[in-house]
């Protein structure tokens, strides 16, 4: 078995949400996609201060995950010292709480293996479907650092990796709720 075959309902699960059909669908609003961003920097900034270290540096998303925010403001005719934290979901709140608490490396890769591969495989076609640049999604020598992941992965790791899969779930759900309610 592969961490890919053990996750795959989890995988298929996320996938099928509707916001996931929102995201593919190239009509996806700014606004919605802007607080799409915002939730996914804060997670990805947990990640990377946490004291564990990922397996390359080039994997890092923070910083172009806000300049892709910044494109956004600057698109949308926000200010740039505008402060967003009002879009966060609660699912995400939770998520940087959980993250902050990773004990061990083991669990540390799973979330890795779910966020950067992911980003690094399904999120090659999501880039060519979302408003911007899509800096988030642009990485230096992407074989080599998927590689990097693999070379870290065990089996042992699925049950954290199905955690990081139903968050990630989660805040498809949220996203697609608040796009509703705000009629956007
Ligand atoms: C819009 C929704 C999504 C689409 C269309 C999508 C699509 C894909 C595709 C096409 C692949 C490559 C499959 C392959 O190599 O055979 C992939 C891989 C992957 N995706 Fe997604 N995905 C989506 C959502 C997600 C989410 C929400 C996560 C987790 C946060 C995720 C995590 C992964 C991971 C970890 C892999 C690599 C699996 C492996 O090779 O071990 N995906 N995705």
């Amino acid at each position: 078995m592969s961490l890919k075959e053990l996750t795959m309902q989890q995988h298929r699960d996320a996938e099928r949400q509707k916001f996931a059909g929102v995201l593919m669908s190239g009509k996806i609003s700014k606004k919605t996609y802007l607080r799409y961003l915002v939730n996914q920097h804060a997670c990805y900034s947990a990640i990377e201060n946490t004291s564990f270290s990922l397996p390359n540096k080039k994997l890092e998303r923070s910083e172009n995950i806000i300049k892709d925010i910044n494109e956004l403001k600057l698109d949308l005719k926000l200010e740039f010292s505008d402060n967003l934290s009002n879009m966060l979901t609660e699912s995400t709140l939770e998520y940087v709480d959980y993250v902050q608490k990773i004990s061990s490396e083991n669990d540390f890769i799973a979330h890795v293996y779910v966020r950067y591969l992911g980003d690094l495989r399904g999120g090659q076609m999501i880039a060519k479907k979302v408003p911007g640049n899509g800096f988030y999604y642009q990485f230096e020598d992407s074989n080599n650092l998927a590689k990097d992941i693999y070379s870290k992965l065990n089996d042992d790791m699925a049950e954290e990796a199905k955690k990081v899969f139903n968050f990630a779930t989660q805040l498809f759900i949220e996203m697609y709720d608040v796009m509703i309610q705000q009629d956007e």
